[in-house]
């Protein structure tokens, strides 16, 4: 039995896997420019993250329909329970499929299709979190929220993500603004490829609750300082890293060093597909490469449970970290 955990860093449309890309194009009359899987498994040699949001753009082309966002969840929900995931907090794209005339509804109802049975079927609870498009405009992410407000029963948070570098938070004030208002919770991609002052930025302008990546922090130690002692939450994910080369090999990776500075770091799978592994993998690799042991797992596990959105649910977070602490490893 896998050790029991929570995935607050996930993007649906990264767990596209390529027989299933297929499947879709077939289905749905979309070309792809790749003759096989295996063809199209050799294009995942990423040099930095636009080498890989490149692919990811291009082969969501495929989602058309409220089906095909059904089967998508449905499948990484199976995927994720099989590996321990209890709880599963998913980030959509949607102005990647608005772009493409498919309308929010199909998407949000498609993914909710899954969603809404998960946990009689997979045994997983689940949360979803819009997230704009950091290289689209302000104005683009204003119209993004507006488009979603009759979903936003099904919607927890918003998010912020795709290229990071020359697109700073402050952008996006006034959307976190109104996010706000609606009572959502806001996350944002920070700290990835983009410097520390970007994760500072996303803290004071965006009033941010938990951390995409954050991994930059270290280069700042007034912020990993501030990070302690607020206990805001890092979703970090090492596989991810390795592949869009911010790390050079997962054995570099600083995650012991921010566990041992006292950081909130939880580790996730990102885009899974595409990045060789989802949320056990993870966990597996880091226990491997970074020699993490058993009560270092479980603290990592019991951090994704703290850092859950599940305020209006506190009888199941307290169920999922007595789930955790009763945990034997090897058993
Ligand atoms: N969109 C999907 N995966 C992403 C990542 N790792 N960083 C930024 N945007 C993304
Ligand atoms: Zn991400």
């Amino acid at each position: 039995m896998p050790l029991p955990k929570a995935e607050l860093h996930l993007h649906i449309e990264g767990t596209l896997e390529p027989e299933l890309a297929f499947e879709l194009a077939a289905r749905n009359g979309v070309p792809l420019p790749y003759a096989t899987t295996d063809d199209l498994r050799e294009a995942y040699r990423f040099q930095d993250l636009q080498s890989f949001l490149n692919l990811y753009y291009e082969l969501m082309a495929v989602l058309r329909t409220e089906r095909d966002f059904e089967e998508l969840a449905d499948a990484y929900l199976a995927r994720a329970a099989a590996q321990g995931v209890r709880h599963a907090e998913i980030f959509f794209d949607p102005q990647a499929h608005l772009s493409r005339g498919v309308a929010m509804g199909t998407v949000v109802e498609g993914l909710w299709r899954a969603l809404g049975r998960s946990e009689e079927r997979h045994g997983v609870s689940t949360r979803l979190i819009l997230c704009f498009l950091r290289d689209e405009s302000a104005e683009s992410a204003l119209h993004t929220l507006r488009a979603a407000e009759p979903y936003l029963d099904r919607i927890t948070g918003v998010g912020l993500d795709s290229a990071e570098v020359g697109h700073p938070p402050a952008k996006f004030r006034e959307v976190y603004e109104a996010a706000a208002a609606l009572g959502l919770r806001r996350v944002a991609h920070a700290g990835e490829e983009g410097p520390p002052e970007y994760i500072t930025e996303a803290l004071d302008v965006l009033g941010i609750e938990r951390i995409d990546h954050g991994l930059r922090c270290v280069e700042d130690p007034a912020l990993v300082e501030r990070l302690v002692r607020d206990r805001v939450p890092l979703t970090l994910c090492p596989l991810s890293n390795v592949r869009l080369r911010t790390v050079d090999t997962l054995a570099d990776h600083p995650l012991p060093a921010m566990l041992e500075a006292g950081l909130l770091c939880t580790v996730n799978s990102d885009d899974p597909a595409y990045f060789g592994g989802y949320a056990g993998d993870n966990f597996d690799a880091v226990h491997e490469a970074l020699g993490l042991g058993q009560e270092r797992l479980r603290e990592l596990a019991r951090n994704s449970f703290l850092a859950a959105f599940l305020e209006d649910d506190e009888e199941r977070r307290k169920r999922y970290l007595a789930e955790v602490e009763a945990y034997e490893f090897g058993a």
